[in-house]
């Protein structure tokens, strides 16, 4: 098999849910499996049930979230890291509210507080801080920076579920998160996404609006009440989650931390261990007393030579990524005015890895045992050999990645 940078992890478990749905329950839409997926999410965060509101997308999520805290077509700005998925832009844009892009810190690649203070008008209403590739920001800067400014937060926790913050759950605290549960995020409802908030006037606004903002409809239909008829105040969505979807995600919150986490954190840890040091390849520092289940891994390649290494690991079958192309230089966005200097920086330098739990078969906890007497190269192998063929992926990464090192002399 070819190897892939991302991929989804489900298997007869999930079948079993989906057949479930489909063959005992038959109903399709939102019901029983959705509000129960709720109440497993919420419980793995640790909060009410009531905070969890779950969606078709991570980009409904914050699309939802946006109008709920600012009101549709609010006109207010938010600012946002440019380095992000169109999705964050798109999501303030299509709510009626601005988004203005922002620099990043070159170490972490999220947002830069110092220049989203420059860009702070008397029309800015919120921070959309993203947790980039699982790296919670540093929240307590952002949180610090929302209160002097009077500003509400909505986190774009695409990536970050499973994520912990000073010991403490992303989504767990704070004002607003979004996640996103698309095919190859931390955990998958298919596609899918949610919203976790503590202010119950945001969660009652971001309820009834994914669902056509028919007043406490979603109440109605899970106690199985339908009515029809209701009355219609705000602008809604058809944004639900349906209970084939949350029928994956049950399945898929049942192996995050068992399964999915370790394996993530596993290679990711490889991948520290196997580039750090390297000349030429710059890694992305963590915030301290961070937690990260890694749902991307992207690396800086210096010296300008981003495209010569992904055409060699291009050469040996192995695919990279670019995460993301920074939305200040998209036509819709300001076409490249203002520039972002750290941001357009990183977007040439940035190269993501291979990163998903198929890349490893086991838990390789203690493999090999002999490591770090052995050197990076026995441990890569050992590692592949020890934990099955389906790692030989990795050990291709880590030998092309070697290889790469003296191709184009880093
Ligand atoms: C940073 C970020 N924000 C938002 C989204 C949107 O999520 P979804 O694809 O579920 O709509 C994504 C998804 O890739 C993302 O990576």
């Amino acid at each position: 098999m070819s190897m892939r940078l991302s991929r989804s992890i489900v298997g007869e478990a999930e079948a079993e849910a989906v057949r479930r749905v489909i063959c005992e329950d038959g109903y399709l839409g939102i019901g029983k499996e959705v509000q129960q997926f709720e109440a497993d999410v919420a419980a793995y965060l640790g909060v009410p049930a009531s905070w969890v509101i779950s969606v078709n997308t991570g980009t409904a999520a914050l699309h939802l979230a946006v109008e709920a805290v600012l009101g549709h077509g609010s006109g207010a700005e938010v600012l946002v890291p440019s380095l992000t998925f169109v999705a964050s832009f798109q999501a303030i844009g299509g709510a009626g509210a601005v988004p203005v892009a922002c620099d990043a810190r070159l170490d972490t690649a999220t947002i830069d507080l110092a220049d989203a203070e420059r860009r702070l008008t008397p029309r800015t209403k919120a921070i959309m801080p993203v947790h980039y590739a699982s790296n919670p920001v540093d929240l307590d800067g952002v949180y610090a920076f929302a209160e002097k400014h009077g500003l509400r937060v909505i986190e774009d926790a695409a990536h970050a579920f499973g994520c912990l913050y000073k010991g403490r759950k992303i989504g767990s605290f704070g004002d607003v998160a979004c996640f996103s549960f698309d095919g190859i995020k931390n955990i998958t409802c298919g596609e899918g996404g949610c919203i976790v908030t503590s202010d119950q006037a945001v969660a009652e606004a971001a309820r009834d609006g994914r669902l056509l903002s028919v007043e406490k409809d979603t109440e109605k239909r899970f106690s199985g009440q339908r009515s029809w008829e209701f009355d219609v105040e705000r602008q809604g969505w058809r944004y639900h989650m349906s209970n084939v979807m949350a029928a994956i995600g049950r399945v898929q919150l049942t192996r995050l931390d068992g399964e999915f986490a370790p394996k993530r954190r596993e290679l990711a840890e490889l991948y520290r261990e196997r580039l750090s040091g390297v000349p030429g390849v710059a890694l992305l520092t963590a915030e301290p007393e961070a937690w990260i289940v890694p749902h991307i891994f992207p690396v800086r390649i210096l010296n300008g030579r981003q495209h010569d290494v992904i055409g060699a690991l291009d050469a040996k079958g192995i695919p990279t990524g670019q995460h993301y192309k920074p939305n200040h230089l998209l036509s819709l966005y300001g076409g490249g005015k203002p520039s972002l200097p750290a941001t357009e920086q990183l977007h040439g330098e940035l190269l993501t890895l291979p990163l998903h739990p198929g890349l490893s078969r086991e838990d390789v906890a203690g493999v090999p045992s002999g490591a770090g007497l052995c050197g990076r190269k026995a441990l890569f192998r050992g590692y592949a050999e020890a934990s099955g063929g389906a790692a030989d992926e990795l050990f291709h990464i880590a030998r092309a990645l070697f290889k790469v090192r003296f191709l184009v002399r880093l």
